[in-house]
């Protein structure tokens, strides 16, 4: 059994991936604004864009998973220095914040892992995700940097998901024309599932990837890579 925290796992791929911990015999603590509807160990209400430290946990952490995200898609021109602001606050400086709290906990334990979300949009250029590509590309060059300071007590690994179904991409999923549109522009033919997403997640938590770390990890239905 190990013991993990989740940043985000009230909803969407961060409660996807707390509930096959969970059934796996883990411990997970969970770190969100709302409570999860999990039978976690302990619960932090804290919101990663306070100016406020969250709290300190006692013990050891074998890995910590920070999902809060945003998908705010404008056209450039339409794009407020506050919507960068945003964008980079909750993906960049929230994690930076957790991770930096957490961070004793984490070296406590014999080797340690912390996975982080990127999108598929960094790699490929998209129209109107300046703003979300942006803070995400942040993230990238972020985890690799620390996966290098952190080697080799703590693997730090990226997930980077095309279009998946959750509550925050709602306004993209919330018809069967919507999805089916972007289920086409998939080489797969679907969309992601949370499930989809949480599975990478608890794999790179495990021993199974204990010799892969600095990695982004392209999760999107062969998005980012084919064409077909
Ligand atoms: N879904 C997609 O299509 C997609 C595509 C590419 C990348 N991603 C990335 O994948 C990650 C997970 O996305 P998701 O779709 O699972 O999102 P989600 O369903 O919105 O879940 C996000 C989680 O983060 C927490 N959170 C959000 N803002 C927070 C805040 N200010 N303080 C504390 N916790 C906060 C939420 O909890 P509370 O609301 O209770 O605080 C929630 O548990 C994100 O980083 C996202 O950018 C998603």
């Amino acid at each position: 059994m190990k013991r993990f925290l989740i940043a985000g796992a009230s909803s969407g791929i961060g409660y996807a991936l707390a509930d096959a911990l969970l059934q796996q015999q883990h411990e997970v603590l969970s770190l969100s604004r709302t409570t999860p509807d999990l039978p976690v160990a302990q619960h932090i209400s804290y919101d990663v864009k306070d100016s406020n430290e969250p709290p300190a946990i006692d013990g050891v952490l074998d890995g910590l998973v920070y999902c809060p995200g945003s998908i705010n898609l404008k056209p450039f021109k339409s794009l407020k220095q506050t919507d960068f602001q945003n964008d980079l606050d909750i993906s960049l400086h929230g994690a930076i914040k957790i991770i930096q709290r957490y961070l004793p906990n984490l070296q406590q334990s014999p080797q340690a892992s912390i996975v982080l979300f990127s999108t598929v949009a960094v790699q490929t250029g998209m129209p109107y995700h300046t703003s979300v590509a942006a803070a995400k590309g942040a993230v990238e060059g972020f985890a690799r940097a620390l996966a290098a300071e952190l080697a080799p007590k703590i693997r730090v690994n990226v997930i980077a998901p095309s279009l998946v179904k959750t509550p925050l991409a709602a306004r993209l999923t919330d018809n069967d024309t919507k999805i089916q549109a972007a289920a086409d522009r998939h080489p797969l033919k679907r969309i992601g599932e949370a499930n989809d997403i949480a599975a990478m997640a608890s794999f790179l938590l495990s021993d199974n990837t204990s010799w892969m770390t600095g990695q982004v990890l392209h999760i999107d239905g062969g998005m980012s890579s084919l064409k077909l």
